[in-house]
């Protein structure tokens, strides 16, 4: 995708590093350090640069847009995934009757509002078989009081990738829930079609090669009374500064009320920068590059003595492949001390790959890890 040279030009840290660790944190062009320099530069005009913030802020919700299939008007930005969850879950309103499904492949951000104490509805966990979602075990979770499912469309994981439009026709069949989708760890690397969903939500700092700090939150605009957050603040509402304002707080529709404070334009300028690369490049041109990769990573593995965790299911395969070994901590040094970054988390060793990688990154993954284990359990 990219040659030696634009590499070396858009990210000259990677030159010396085996970087195998985008489903954390991607690693940022060029072009997103000139975007923050910019926002300290604008920011330096004082208030006459909200102008300048106000302008990068409409062009992420047009770029986001370009990528979630929607208009603009029906992104909103907030400043993680977390806080797009929480007010979610502010928005549904949820009584003692109603039910939430949430899955064992999702990341806390999505999964864990519906489990705090104040929500009172029941939630039911979609468990993953043999590593996958599958949809016959979503099916008898789903019944008429089913308010919401929650999934990610790429476990953070393993880096399983759900059937959407199975996942869209069992829900509109079996319930009258809404379907709301965690992006995250697909965003700027697998081509996207989000018909049926209700609901879109993606952090910034992993495959779009943004900033921290940013929600992006598609609202369909057929889904606005759905997703109107009642929350308190002001960019949120609809007349924040009028006569009343001490009697009523009303809230702006769907995407805008995900918005409740100043915007985190640091963020913003970053974001707008990462997403405008990632569509000149092209998510098509990524996952063409990256996906040869990928696949030989995971055929790499399934030759060593490692448990992969990722299904070798090649329409269900993004950009991650999890395996475990008892010694993972060990193997976890010994890559880093070679200046080859993966994932240790969550019981699980995790390698990303993104259209910036090489199959030079994957090979010397594959030898340097068939080292590590034979340091580790010598014979
Ligand atoms: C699927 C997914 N969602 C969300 C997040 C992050 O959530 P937040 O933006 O709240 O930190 C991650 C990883 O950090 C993730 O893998």
């Amino acid at each position: 995708m990219l040659t030696d040279s634009t590499r070396q030009k858009s990210f000259p840290t990677m030159e010396n590093m085996t970087y195998l660790n985008t489903a954390a944190e991607g690693i940022p062009p060029v072009e997103v350090g000139r975007a923050l320099e910019q926002y300290f530069h604008d920011h330096q005009l004082g208030m006459d640069g909200r102008k300048l913030h106000d302008a990068q802020r409409e062009a992420v919700k047009a770029l986001t847009a370009r990528m979630y299939g929607l208009t603009a008007d029906e992104i909103g930005l907030c400043s993680c995934s977390s806080e797009a969850y929480n007010l979610a879950m502010m928005a549904l309103q949820l009584q003692p009757s109603d039910e939430i499904v949430i899955s064992d492949l999702d990341f806390p951000a999505g999964a864990t509002p519906w489990l705090q104490p104040i929500c009172p509805a029941t939630v039911k966990v979609w468990q993953a078989r043999d590593g996958g979602l599958r949809v016959e075990d979503l099916i008898p979770l789903l019944s008429t009081h089913t308010r919401l499912v929650q999934v990610s469309l790429v476990s953070f994981f393993n880096g399983f990738m759900i059937s959407l439009p199975a996942v869209v026709e069992a829900v509109r069949q079996h319930s009258p829930a809404l379907l709301a989708l965690d992006v995250t760890q697909a965003l700027g690397r697998v081509p996207l079609n989000l018909a049926g969903v209700d609901l879109v939500v993606s952090s910034t700092h992993k495959w779009i090669l943004s900033s921290h700090g940013g929600g992006l939150v598609g609202v369909p605009a057929a889904r606005t009374q759905d997703w109107t957050v009642p929350a308190g603040g002001w960019f949120n509402l609809q007349d924040p500064f009028g006569p009343d304002r001490f009697e009523r707080a009303v809230s702006l529709g769907g995407a805008a009320s995900f918005s409740v404070g100043m915007p985190n334009y640091p963020a913003i300028y970053a974001i707008r920068a990462g997403l405008e690369y990632i569509q000149s490049v092209g998510i098509e041109a990524i996952a063409q590059a990256a996906q040869p990769l990928v696949h030989a990573c995971l055929e790499g593995l399934t030759k060593l003595p490692v448990e992969l965790l990722t299904p070798d299911e090649k329409d269900a395969l993004a950009g991650i492949i999890a395996f475990r070994h008892p010694a993972s901590d060990e193997i976890y040094r010994y890559l880093h001390a070679e200046n080859i970054h993966i994932m240790t988390h969550a019981g699980r060793l995790r390698v990303s790959i993104h259209g910036y990688n090489t199959m030079a990154d994957v090979e010397k993954f594959l030898h340097k890890l068939e080292e590590a284990l034979n340091h580790v359990s010598p014979g």
